[in-house]
């Protein structure tokens, strides 16, 4: 071997090993934050208390129940907690996140603050043509391949809008610590046979990551992400969230169906959904009968995804409380209080196609790649292009992935997520009207076949005096073959 290739060898392996490194830090901030609920829900508590103690005695008196109020809250935040715990037993770190990695140097530390999988590190959830998801061991017993297959790529910063604007977004403290998930009525369970799994093995390395001594100070902007999954799961896994699925879900359901009405049990179309969220849309268009593939780059969003999909036994197997983080809006306190049964629905039951997956990655560079040219009959985009820096680029490898004549189906608004990144001057947002969104789409060979605008919420609280209500737009597009689009090419160059 030549010195040029031995310092190429060496560099590869340095970037390789600083690639590592940054995922595990993503991964262990991720988890952190998840582990640090408890800490930081507490931590409001007893602002709400300190505000409570301040009062005059007359006040005081008037709001007796107060107090009780705070109780009822602890014990919620316990049975959100012993979800929280028992999502991340069930996960499979795709790397060893207890690895000590403070030998190696990071030249941009702010990079560990991405939550998302970098190159070649993260589980790929299952081939188009298998039934695997990441950490499937329940599906296993239903005829599910585990495994991984290393595929997803670099980070990026996730910053959703429509997270980001929930109702109620009441400030919080930041800089909290983590906590040892001790002392609650829930936790008991934890401590015991919660701890193993549904077999009562207990894995050893789990337990590892969850000490809470590889974790470090959670900021703000993290506990808030895990308040917004829990709002999430709403919208895809409980009864609660029926509403907005109708609104949103099924209508790109009821197109899939027209548009695809003779579709083989054989050979089913391929339908990709980018930014599938927890899943529950890439779930319903498999039961549908189509090959689906979800696509998500948030770690939040896969852990949580995953232990819904692959982990849970029984509908209503879980009680969660997602709307105690805000007080405000509340009609009453038994509102804000109510407990929510998730998942409404048993995923392993519900009827999926062979050949459903999950792939953990950021889209963009998962698609580019040449093998996904032409490899969908349609691709179902839901509250998902206006998450791009480039949306240009978005509608670009959505026309390459699709087969000539292949169908969009897009619903959400134009929020765009870094549309507000004031001051970080390296985030590129493209902003573009809906009408150029349009007009770049038919440069790309689309042809529009039906448009409307559908009414909807997105994790709203369907019991607030709040509701954030987007006018979103619901298109089909279709992919003009090839042949179609030089024609127009000369007719309108
Ligand atoms: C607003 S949420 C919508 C989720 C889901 N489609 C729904 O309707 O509930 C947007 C999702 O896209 C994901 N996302 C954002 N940018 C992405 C990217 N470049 N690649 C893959 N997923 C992305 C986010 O993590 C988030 O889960």
């Amino acid at each position: 071997m030549s010195r040029m290739e031995d310092m190429e060898n060496e560099e590869e392996h340095h970037r390789l090993k600083h690639e590592e490194a940054l995922e595990i830090k993503s991964l262990r901030r991720i988890i952190g934050a998840y582990l640090n609920y408890p800490e930081a829900s507490e931590e409001d508590i007893i602002r709400y208390e300190r505000s409570f103690r301040r009062l005059p005695p007359t006040h005081k008196a008037l709001l007796s129940d107060y107090p009780l109020k705070f109780q009822r809250l602890r014990r919620s935040i316990a049975t959100n907690s012993y979800f929280i715990f028992n999502m991340l037993q069930a996960f499979e770190p795709p790397i060893d996140i207890s690895k000590d990695i403070d030998m190696i140097e990071d030249p941009h530390p702010e990079d560990s603050s991405k939550e998302l999988f970098s190159e070649g590190k993260i589980a790929y959830l299952g081939e188009p043509t298998s039934r695997r998801m990441m950490c499937c061991s329940e599906f296993d017993q239903h005829g599910c391949d585990g495994g991984n297959n290393n595929q997803c790529r670099s980070p990026a910063i996730p910053h959703t809008n429509e997270e980001a604007d929930i109702e109620g977004n009441c400030p919080s403290n930041t800089g909290r610590h983590l906590s040892s998930l001790k002392h609650t009525e829930e936790k008991d369970k934890c401590g015991g046979s919660a701890m193993a799994d549904s077999n009562g093995n207990v894995s050893s390395s789990q337990q590892e990551w969850l000490d809470p001594s590889i974790q470090s100070n959670v900021p703000l902007v993290d506990v808030d992400k895990v308040r917004c999954i829990i709002r999430n799961i709403v919208r895809d896994w409980a009864a609660e969230g029926q509403k907005e699925r109708d609104q949103c879900y099924k209508p790109i359901l009821e197109e899939l169906d027209a548009l695809f009405p003779n579709r083989s049990k054989e050979r089913p179309p391929a339908c990709l959904v980018p930014g599938a969220g927890l899943g529950r849309l890439a779930l319903e268009i498999s039961c549908l009968g189509f090959i689906s593939q979800g696509n998500e780059f948030s770690y939040y969003m896969m852990i949580c995804s995953s232990f819904i999909l692959n982990h849970t036994q029984t509908v209503g197997e879980w009680t969660i409380y997602p709307w105690i983080h805000s007080n405000c809006n509340s009609l009453s306190d038994s509102d804000q209080l109510r407990p929510v049964s998730i998942p409404d629905i048993h995923p392993a039951s519900a009827g999926i196609t062979d050949g459903f997956s999950m792939c953990g990655g950021d889209f963009v560079e998962v698609y580019s790649d040449p093998s996904q040219v032409g490899a969908w009959d349609t691709v179902v985009t839901c509250f998902f292009i206006d998450t791009a820096h480039n949306i240009v680029e978005y509608i670009e490898i959505i026309s390459k992935v699709l087969k000539d004549g292949g169908v969009w189906i897009n619903l959400g608004p134009l929020l765009y997520h870094f549309a507000d990144m004031y001051g970080q001057e390296d985030d590129m947002s493209i902003e573009l009207s809906l009408e150029d969104v349009k007009r770049v789409a038919l440069h790309y060979g689309f042809e529009l076949e039906k448009e409307r605008t559908i009414e909807t919420t997105y994790t709203t609280n369907p019991r607030s005096m709040m509701q954030n209500r987007y006018f979103a737009a619901f298109w089909t597009m279709r992919k003009k073959p090839a042949s179609a689009q030089q024609e127009a090419m000369k007719i309108d160059p």
